[in-house]
């Protein structure tokens, strides 16, 4: 964590955020990276700044669906008392300035193909997420439509929790738990298909949405590798787990390792950290079809 004279509000295994005042935050994305729920010792380079990227992207992108919280990712529009130090510390093209929310309560998760707990789920009682699914889905399958597959959020070191769209209506009121539902779905689509034009799939994703002054505002990190499972789409067989298209070099080098995967994570070696940054710039460059080169930081 970086002393920019601004509040502390929170870190997560990866992001660390800062309150600029009672209206908005700075959310910085660190290079490192987590593979199963354990976090790395070496940075990934580029990582973060192609999240930040992406998800400036899909902010842009998706904005017609619902509005976004981001307000800048440009240090120029941080307060003057933050720039240099932000500056030194190499944060331009990491930062994003956003709009503080009122978050709610819930996970905006939605699958689009079988996998993970979901096809655990199914195996043993043909069910995602309690409703029933056609028979004969394979692991990895496409699933018929998209399904939103809401939980709660975890407290610190905990597991989030599969809740019931009731449940969620619970939690939210219904109309609002009908309008996330409806919102997450319509981004999914939209985004998977963008994606899967661009040959990469987005096998399942999460959103999380909060409320400025009770209008309903998409927040967090959108459709980046770190908050979805992304696979390379000439990959993908059916019946197989496909691999990450961002994570496998660095899983696959810890499969060989046969590490129980609790910390401390063993090191990782330069090919490794480099292949794995050169996945993160490629996912960015594919998706948006844009240079990576020429986005903030990069060549600095
Ligand atoms: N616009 C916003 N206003 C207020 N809070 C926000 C906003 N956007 C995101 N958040 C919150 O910021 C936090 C981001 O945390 P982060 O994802 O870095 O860590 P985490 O979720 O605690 O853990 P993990 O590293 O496992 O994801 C989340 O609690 C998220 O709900
Ligand atoms: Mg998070």
């Amino acid at each position: 964590m970086i002393d920019l004279g601004l509040p502390h509000v929170h870190s997560g295994k990866v992001r660390d955020i800062y309150a600029v005042d009672d209206d908005r935050l700075l959310m910085v994305t660190s290079d490192r990276i987590s593979a199963f729920d354990v976090v790395m010792e070496e940075p990934i380079p580029h990582k973060g700044r192609v999240l930040t990227a992406m998800s400036a992207f899909w902010f842009e992108q998706l904005a017609d669906v619902v509005p976004g919280h981001l307000l800048s990712t440009d240090l120029a529009d941080l307060p003057a008392s933050v720039q240099k130090v932000a500056a030194e510390a190499d944060l331009a093209g990491r930062v994003m300035l956003t709009r503080r929310a009122e978050m709610l309560p819930v996970e905006c998760i939605v699958r689009g193909y079988i996998t993970g707990s979901a096809w655990k789920e199914y195996s043993r009682h043909g069910t995602v997420h309690g409703a029933p699914m056609p028979t004969g889905l394979r692991e990895s399958d496409r699933l018929p439509e998209p399904v939103f597959t809401p939980s709660t959020k975890a407290e610190a070191g905990g597991h989030d929790e599969n809740i019931t769209f009731d449940a969620a209506a619970d939690l939210l009121g219904r109309p609002l738990a009908e309008k996330v539902r409806d919102v997450s779905l319509e981004l999914y689509r939209r985004g998977a298909d963008w994606a899967r034009e661009r040959g990469i799939l987005v096998a399942d994703t999460k959103f999380e949405m909060g409320l400025i002054d009770g209008e309903l505002v998409l927040c967090d990190e959108v459709l980046t590798p770190d908050s979805s499972r992304f696979w390379p789409a000439d990959a993908w067989r059916p019946g197989e787990t496909p691999p990450s298209f961002d994570k496998q070099p660095v899983r696959d080098y810890l499969d060989g390792l046969g590490w129980d995967r609790t910390p401390p994570p063993p090191p990782l070696p330069e090919e490794v950290v480099r292949a794995t940054s050169e996945r993160y710039v490629e996912a960015y460059e594919r998706i948006t079809g844009r240079s990576f080169a020429g986005w903030p930081g990069v060549d600095g």
